[in-house]
């Protein structure tokens, strides 16, 4: 099988500290399925994250905490290349000359950009303008087949696929491989906030009620389902009934997700029960899922050497795998090298 024939997967997710439970039910547990699929290059996006302030220390930090965390949670750095993405200088010179194929239209048009700059464009940087044209470098190096993201991130993949089709029109090459937003691995979860049906469980809500940390204690764990926004009603017999109550569609959608018996499955289950026993089901669920991943996550920090290690090896592979396709583009727009 020559290079171009290899299913190739392609993900990142930026240092923010450490992972939640969203994180893991919508994002990292498909990273996890998909080493069997496929072989699979996940780094943490380091150099996206200078598109927004953060404390130099923190980065660091977080870059060791958020690797350490995804091995915990399954992803096998012996299968998976696992690495930072500031390790590989080719991101970063990629980015450059990709700059050159992306359009300032193209890049007003994407609704990240839109929300996280909001009303202050000419405050934000010029790294969150350009941060699709990053990312679409992240995967263009390893000529990735498959880009496993959430629905937020879908118009990113499409803005590479569209420079990815420019370029190669451009120079008339056909060196970029066209990604696909999704593959299997079963479909992603979108997990919601504890305290907010309607909003997504996120790192930047300020309330700590709001989520579940993979470093929760199973005490802490309970307590936050235990006091998780509800409603009075008992849940419903079928899904349809779920969809104006926002809290309760998400506590039986995580329960689903750990679970593995779909909406329906719960609701078969519990329907016509009360959140009394509900809730502690799925405080059940929730502390078998993370207690492990939270014992590896402690003995990996006990161990920051071998943490480096491993990165050291990941962004090693990923070098040598991305440096054939920059020396090629570099080629292409006829940069000596
Ligand atoms: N922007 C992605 C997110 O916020 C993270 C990311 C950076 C990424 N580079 C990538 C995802 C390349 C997939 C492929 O979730």
């Amino acid at each position: 099988m020559t290079d171009s024939q290899v299913k190739r997967v392609v993900s990142g997710i930026q240092p923010t500290g450490g992972l939640h439970l969203g994180n893991l039910l919508g994002a990292i547990l498909r990273w996890v399925r998909m080493q069997d699929e496929a072989q699979c290059l996940y780094f943490l996006a380091d150099l996206h994250s200078l598109s927004e302030h953060m404390d130099p220390d923190e980065r660091r930090s977080s870059v060791r905490e958020m690797a350490a965390a995804l091995i915990a949670s399954g992803i096998d750095p012996k299968r998976s290349i696992v690495f930072a993405q500031s390790a590989i200088p080719a991101h970063s010179e990629l980015c450059w000359i990709l700059n050159g194929t992306a359009r300032m239209g193209w890049l007003n048009r994407m609704t990240q950009w839109k929300d996280k700059a909001g009303k202050n464009r000419e405050g934000a940087s010029v790294a969150l303008f350009d941060y699709p044209v990053l990312q679409a470098a992240d995967i263009l190096l390893y000529r990735a087949t498959h880009v496993p993201v959430g629905e937020d991130q879908k118009q990113h993949i499409e803005l590479t696929r569209d420079i990815a089709l420019k370029f190669n029109t451009d120079f008339d090459t056909d060196l970029f491989v066209v990604p696909e937003p999704f593959i299997g691995g079963g479909a992603a979860a979108r997990i919601m906030s504890l305290r907010d049906g309607r909003a997504k469980m996120s790192k930047s809500d300020p309330s700590e009620m709001s989520r579940i940390h993979l470093t929760d204690s199973d005490d802490v764990i309970a307590q936050k389902i235990r006091k998780a926004k509800t409603d009075p009603e008992p849940l419903p017999e079928d899904e349809a009934a779920l969809e104006p109550r926002p809290e309760a569609k998400n506590l039986v959608g995580i329960y689903a997700a750990i679970t593995g018996v779909g909406i329906d499955g719960v609701l078969e289950r519990f329907a016509g029960q009360g959140f009394g026993t509900f809730k502690p089901a799925l405080a059940e669920a929730v502390t078998g899922l993370i207690a492990p991943i939270r014992q590896r996550l402690e003995e990996l920090r006990r161990d920051p050497a071998e943490l480096d290690r491993i990165l050291a090896d990941g962004a090693a592979r990923a070098i040598e795998i991305g440096a054939p396709l920059l020396s090629a583009a570099k080629t292409a727009v006829g940069l000596a090298q």
